[in-house]
């Protein structure tokens, strides 16, 4: 039977966001982790009713459904992790524009605020887990997920994440998520993604 979901070649070489994220760091988290959540996915759903859906599709109607805690996981972890590397970029960080940066002043007060809410954010989800910023509403916000969990299952929409699981940063940073969220808000963050995160609403 075809393998229904395919891993998504990354947006960059392996080597393009060291030295914040090492390509060790890709080669295990993209080459491995992620690689392993789309193998499981492809074993979970043929043959089920999932079968024939979205990703988005599966993970929402999945979510929340401690008997398909396992599809819901790897769906999840799918997505997220597509989505985080989309996040990131070489010589990213930098301001926002536009629409994006006037909603992020309104709701951070600054972009040096916006910043250090988001690293303490990526700090204090206890375990693993992921860091967002948000749209909801005509507001952006920030918030925090454990696991695999999305927030658009709760009609909030991604703009950017950070992957807070330990093997987002163990090899490079070993405890110190602090310095692995700020380096990749102040070095990495592609914030033309998270615009056009903001434009889809
Ligand atoms: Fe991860």
């Amino acid at each position: 039977m075809a393998e229904p979901f395919a891993l998504p070649p990354l947006p960059y070489a392996d080597t393009a966001l060291a030295p914040v994220i090492s390509a060790q760091t890709i080669g295990f988290h993209y080459g491995k982790h992620h690689k392993a959540y789309v193998d499981n996915l492809n074993k979970l759903v043929p043959g089920t009713d999932l079968e024939g859906r979205t990703l988005e599709e599966i993970i929402v109607a999945t979510a929340g459904k401690p008997d398909k805690a396992g599809v819901f996981n790897n769906a999840a972890q799918v997505w997220n992790h597509t989505f985080y590397w989309n996040c990131l970029k070489p010589n990213g960080g930098g301001a926002p524009t536009g629409e994006l940066a006037r909603k992020i002043d309104a709701a951070f007060g600054s972009l040096d605020n916006f910043r250090k809410e988001f690293a303490n954010a990526a700090l204090t989800q206890f375990g693993s887990g992921w860091a967002w910023l948000v749209a909801e509403g005509d507001a952006v916000k920030l918030v925090k997920t454990g696991n695999a969990e999305v927030p658009f299952t709760k009609g909030q929409r991604p703009l950017l994440t950070i992957d807070v699981w330990e093997h987002a940063y163990y090899l490079d940073y070993q405890n110190r998520r602090a310095d692995y969220a700020n380096a990749v808000i102040d070095k990495l963050l592609n914030w033309d993604f998270a615009a056009a995160n903001l434009a889809k609403g």
